[in-house]
């Protein structure tokens, strides 16, 4: 028989062994010197392009990912704590071979989803006619049209999972190029100006295998003004 002594026991072995199970331990090694961003906008702010559901499993859940394995990567690094995760990107080298994979993989899904967030909104200014950036465009593409034909074309070309990006080289010359998985430009030595997210948990829930359709709804929610302000930071 289980008397009111026996269960306030069991109770307070129970509430013991929780302190130190894993699930405690798992939860304290979600902190670290890296955060997720807030998105700075409301997950339907971009519907009917990018649906609620998506944007609210892809920040909460995928990025949250990449910044919790990023920080426990460097749970005993001290020393790589105190770094961005733009000078980690940057410099791989710098970073011990056994938590290298893991810092370029999570680091680089922290970057580039941090970017991709501020590059997105629907009704945004278009590009400015006047602007830097819309000379670079001029130099690589015959018009508008030509520039989301390649964009398209380039974006189906990626094979599995990976991104597309306008990045800037070091001669600051723009380019448009692919990275694979999480990978980020920053470790290319170019910087990234803006990309698109080409993994199938991106936009499958709501376009499922039309990689396709869901690359030319991004053109609606370019935001413009936060990436003409990059670009002339980048070049200046
Ligand atoms: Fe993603």
């Amino acid at each position: 028989m289980i008397t009111r002594r026996h269960a306030l026991k069991s109770a307070a072995v129970m509430a013991a062994a929780f302190a130190s199970s894993p699930i405690r331990t798992l939860a304290q090694s979600t902190e670290g010197a890296h955060k997720l961003p807030p998105l700075g906008y409301a997950y339907d702010a971009l519907e009917p392009f990018f649906d609620a559901k998506t944007m609210e499993i892809h920040h909460t859940k995928h990025h949250q990912a990449y910044v919790t394995k990023l920080n426990e990567a460097l749970r005993d690094h001290p020393d790589l704590q105190k770094l961005s995760v733009e000078e980690l990107l940057k410099d791989l080298d710098k970073v011990p071979e056994s938590i290298r994979g893991a810092v370029r993989n999570h680091g680089g899904g922290h970057y580039n989803h941090t970017l991709f967030w501020q590059c997105l909104k629907k009704d945004a200014r278009p590009l400015n006619p006047d602007g830097n950036l819309i000379k670079a465009f001029g130099e690589l593409f015959t018009s508008e049209d030509d520039a989301k034909e390649q964009f398209v074309k380039t974006a189906m070309g990626v094979f599995g999972s990976g991104w597309i990006w306008f990045a800037v080289d070091k001669e600051k010359s723009l380019k448009l190029v692919t990275t694979a998985n999480q990978d980020s430009p920053l470790s290319k030595g170019m910087t990234p100006l803006f990309g698109l997210d080409l993994w199938e948990h991106a936009y499958y829930l709501k376009y499922q295998n039309k990689r396709a359709d869901y690359v030319q709804a991004f053109a609606a929610l370019i935001n413009w003004e936060f990436i003409e302000a990059r670009y002339d930071k980048i070049v200046a």
